[in-house]
This record gives structure tokens, sequence and C-alpha cells, in this order.
């Protein structure tokens, strides 16, 4: 490295992530709030705190959420676990060989190359530092054999050297070493991953359950819309699907959502029924169909979409497809019996509880597990992602993902939404100031100002203590600055006289009590504030 290429190097300025950002007070103070409303909302209403893991197993997202969604094959952040290092040069030694093969010291040269990656491959799968799959196991068996058809290959141009020398990258690129994990990019997923292998179907139905924490998803990074972003969400699973429970659960979130302060947010409703010829799949081929007739006013997207997965073409925000999609057929009208009397059950529900919901036939959500109830809201302020939570019913997740049939429902709010609205109407949470300042001068008195500011801390008030002397006004200007409410004034005078001086910062009031009356002094002053 040069002297200049070491000294930039050294200069360089390190900075979050793209689409991950560090959250800092004040803002963490709204956090904080909202997060302390969900522990004390969602435990009135039954539901117990799970911590997940954020890596998982790519295939447990692959079968939840579904292979075909955006969410897994675009945005996921996946990658090999492994500890095996030397392989990953070995394999990539072997796959970028460039020489050419018709060349009998290139012909030798990609044999060593694949000779060695075989050698150590067989090596690391033997003693487990690379997964005794079957597969692992029939790739290094078909290296073994095709490194031995190919070393027969001593003359030019034989027509099978080539198409076997691809056999061979293509072998050696799919032995996988290690497990292939992902971050999180929701956590339904895990939560009845955690239900399965925690037996949890053997405690008293259903279980209910909330989490928090970070998710991951490599989305183009906008207003409300990042690639670390925050969830809290809950799960009830187990027990029946009667409609009270999707209307509970929507009834404690819209509770939540109140008792934060969120205003303007309307929640949206639908049911896209079940996997079945008479209900959701039969919709699904009539909208093909009508989807067929208009293709052409369609845009590219949504053009792919009709082979793919048709009902997310309703999910499409492009303006000059709204009016064609306003033709389209209604999943309502297509509903089973039993899925539409479910859907009918939950609206009175809805309306016995007293939450008001807006119906949107396009409601069809963008991850594979739903089925019947889908639910979305919206919040003002925040632009076009505007959705602040979602969710819905998933009654056959759990057997999916290898567990007994279970019912299953729940949502998760997207947090940095619900902070950001909630910061556009003014309802964000400021950091709260000191509550005492500690004014102090001489050795004395700082002796004094240690044992006020303990007995100050335990009480449950906020102080600030410094750490070196100051004059009484620079110690008055800080207190100010810091928006503490009151400076606790203590100078040789008042420790020799036991009475201490509190000065009220915002009227500039002072009053000298004795120190054992001070702690009631605030006591006091704190609950006529509150
Ligand atoms: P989701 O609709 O993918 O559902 O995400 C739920 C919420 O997370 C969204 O409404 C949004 O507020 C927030 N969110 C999603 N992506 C981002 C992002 N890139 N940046 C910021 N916020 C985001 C689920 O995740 C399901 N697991 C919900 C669920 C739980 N369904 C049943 N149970």
């Amino acid at each position: 490295m040069s002297d200049a290429t070491a000294k930039k190097e050294e200069r360089r300025k390190f900075q979050a992530i793209r689409g991950t950002r560090d959250l800092l007070p004040p803002e963490t103070a709204s956090w904080n709030r909202v997060e302390q409303i969900a522990h004390e909302v969602f435990a009135t209403f039954g539901y117990g705190d799970i911590r997940l893991p954020i890596l998982e197993a790519t295939d447990l997202f692959a079968r939840a959420v579904g292979g075909e969604t955006d969410i897994v094959s675009k945005e996921m952040y996946t990658f090999e676990d492994s500890e095996v290092a030397e392989l990953v040069d070995l394999r990539a030694a072997a796959v970028t060989y460039t020489a050419s093969l018709a060349d009998e010291t290139g012909l030798i040269n990609f044999s060593n190359l694949v000779g060695n990656f075989t050698l150590a491959a067989e090596t690391a799968f033997q003693i487990g530092r690379i997964p005794k799959t079957p597969e692992n196991q029939n790739l290094l068996q078909s290296l073994r054999d095709l490194l031995g058809t190919i070393q027969n290959y001593r003359y030019q141009g034989d027509r099978e050297l080539f198409p076997r020398a691809a056999q061979i990258r293509d072998a050696i690129r799919r032995v996988t070493f290690g497990d292939v994990i992902s971050l999180r990019p929701e956590a339904t997923a895990s939560v009845c991953r955690a239900y399965i292998e925690h037996n949890m179907q053997q405690l008293p139905q259903p279980v209910k359950l909330y989490y928090m924490g970070p998710m991951f998803r490599r989305e183009r990074p906008q207003k409300g819309r990042y690639r670390q972003f925050y969830q809290i969400g809950a799960e009830i699973l187990g027990g029946t699907d009667a409609p009270g429970i999707d209307a509970e659960v929507i009834e404690m979130l819209m509770t939540f959502f109140d008792k934060c302060g969120l205003q303007g947010a309307t929640l949206y409703i639908n049911s896209i029924g079940h996997n079945a010829d008479n209900c959701r799949r039969g919709y699904v081929a009539n909208l093909k169909a009508a989807l067929e007739k208009v293709k052409d006013k369609l845009g590219p997207d949504s053009q792919r979409r009709i082979d793919t997965n048709p009902l997310r073409v309703l999910d499409s925000k492009l303006e000059s497809e709204q009016a064609i999609i306003a033709t389209l057929p209604h999943i309502a009208d297509h509903l089973c019996d039993d899925c539409k009397a479910h859907y009918a059950a939950v609206k009175r529900q809805l309306e016995l509880r007293g939450v008001l919901y807006q119906e949107n036939w396009r409601l069809v959500r963008g991850l594979d597990y739903y089925m019947r109830t889908t639910f979305e809201i919206t919040a003002p302020g925040l632009g076009s992602q505007n959705a602040v939570c979602g969710g819905g019913r998933y009654d056959g997740l759990v057997e999916l993902l290898g567990g007994p049939p279970t019912k299953g429902i729940g949502f998760a709010i997207g947090e940095d939404r619900l902070i950001l609205s909630l910061q556009e109407s003014g309802k964000a949470q400021a950091q709260q100031g000191r509550d005492v300042y500690i004014a102090w001068m001489g050795e004395r008195a700082y002796a004094a100002a240690i044992r006020a500011a303990k007995d100050l801390r335990n009480a449950g008030f906020s102080v600030e203590l410094p750490p070196v002397e100051q004059k009484f006004g620079k110690a008055l200007g800080q207190a100010d600055k810091l928006s503490a409410k009151y400076a606790l004034i203590l100078g040789d005078n008042e420790v020799s006289e036991g009475l201490w001086t509190i000065k009220t910062l915002s009227t500039g009031e002072q009053a000298k009590f004795p120190e054992p009356d001070l702690l009631e002094f605030l006591r006091q002053q704190k609950k006529v504030s509150s």
C-alpha cells in the first residue's frame, strides 16, 4: 500500500450501511415509550414476550413466506455459514480456471485443481466440517468419477472433455460448506418454528406471543423504508379459528395505536378465502382470465405477474393501471360459503368491539401464507410507504413447516413508520430534561452533593452531578442547557447551616430546606406536575 493510500485509508470515515441508521436520543425516548405501551397492552390481552434469533435457516422463509415472493426471491441477506475458508479458496481456484483445456498443460493444471478441491472436501465431509448431507455425498462421488474420466482425455479435441469440465464446475459450485442462513425478513415464520420446536401444542391453546426487534430486507431505501427496520408483532397459535379471535387481535392492535396517540389511522380488511377450487383457486383462475383480456394495457410488472402470481396485480400502485384494476372481478363474490360466513362474522365482531374498518377487496398482502382475514393499517404523514401494520390469518402454516394442523393469526407493526407518523403529528415523545442539576462548590459541598445525588436517584429523580467544580453562574447555565427543572445549590454555607437551596429554574424562585425535607419537596412538586 502506498503512503498516500494508507493515509486515505486512515482518514476513511465509516458510515452506517445504506438502508440502516442509528437511532439516537431524544428520538429513542419515543421508541422506548411505544415499546413500553406494547408490553403493557399486549400483557392485558394475555400475550407473552418471545425473543427469537435474528438468524434462521433460509429454507424456513422460502417455505413459509414463499420462494416466489419479492421478500424471499430478491430481498434476503443470505450467506453460507461455513468454517472452511481453505475450501472456499480451492473452489474459487477450480471454477475460475481459464486456461485452455485443449492444451495438455492446461488440462493437467485443471485436473490438479479439481483433485485438490475434491480431496480437501472429502476430508472435510468425513470429519463433519461440511454438512454430511446425501447431496454433498453424491456430489463428491460424482466429482471423483468425473475426475477419473477427464484425466484420461490427454489428447486434444475430445468432444466429451468440455461438457465434462462444465459438469465438474457445476458440481463444485453445488457442494455446500455450511448451513445456508438468512437475516430474518419477518418473524411469523420464526414464531411458528419455535411453536413446533418447543412442542407448544401441548400448552393450553391458543398460545399468544408477541415480539419486537429488527428485520432485514434489501429494499430500495426511501422515507419509511429501510433495509434494517423494526417490527412489533403478535401471533396467536392453536385453538380455534373463531372470528372473535380475528376481531380481538385487531382490537388489541387498535388499542395499542390509540394509547400511542396515533391519529388518523385507517384499518382496511379483506378476506382472501382458502386455497380450494370453490374458493380462492377458482377466483384466481377467473382473475387470470380477466387479466389476459386487458394484458396489453398493463405495465411489464403486472404482465409478468399474470403468470407468476395474478393476485399481486391487485397490489399495483401504478397510476395508469388503476382504472383497469377497478374493473377486475372481486374475491368476495368467489368465496366459499364457510369463508364468506367467517368474513361476515369477523366484521360483526369488529362492530361489537367498536372497531371502525374499511373493506378493501384489493388487500391481498405480499406473503404467501395468508388465508381468510387479511388487514392493513395506514397512517398519515408517511408518503407512499403508508402501511404502518400488516397482518392476517395463516391456518396451515405450522403444518407446512412440519408441525401439527394449527390455526394462526397475527400482525406486525412497522415501528419506524409508527414513530415517523407520531413525529409528523407532534405526538412523539421529547426526551425528558433532568429533574435536578446539582451546582456545588467546595470539597465539603461535593461530598454532600454525591450523597444527595444518590438519594435522589434512588427515589427515581434524574440527576446531573457535574464532576468538576463550577462557578454557580456557569453551573446554572449548564442546568438550563440540559432543561433541568431544579438546581440544587450547595456551597460551604449551605453545608455548614444544614439548609439546602433549591431553585426552580422556570420561575427563578428559590427556597431553603433542611436536607431531610428536600426529597419530600421534590416528591410533592412531581405529584403536582404529573
Ligand atoms: P409485512 O406487511 O411484510 O408483514 O410487514 C409489516 C409491517 O412492517 C409493514 O406494514 C411496514 O409497516 C413494516 N415494514 C415492512 N418492510 C419495511 C421496510 N423495509 N422498512 C420499514 N418498515 C417496513 C409481515 O412482516 C408479517 N410477518 C406480518 C404478520 C404477522 N402477519 C401475520 N403475523
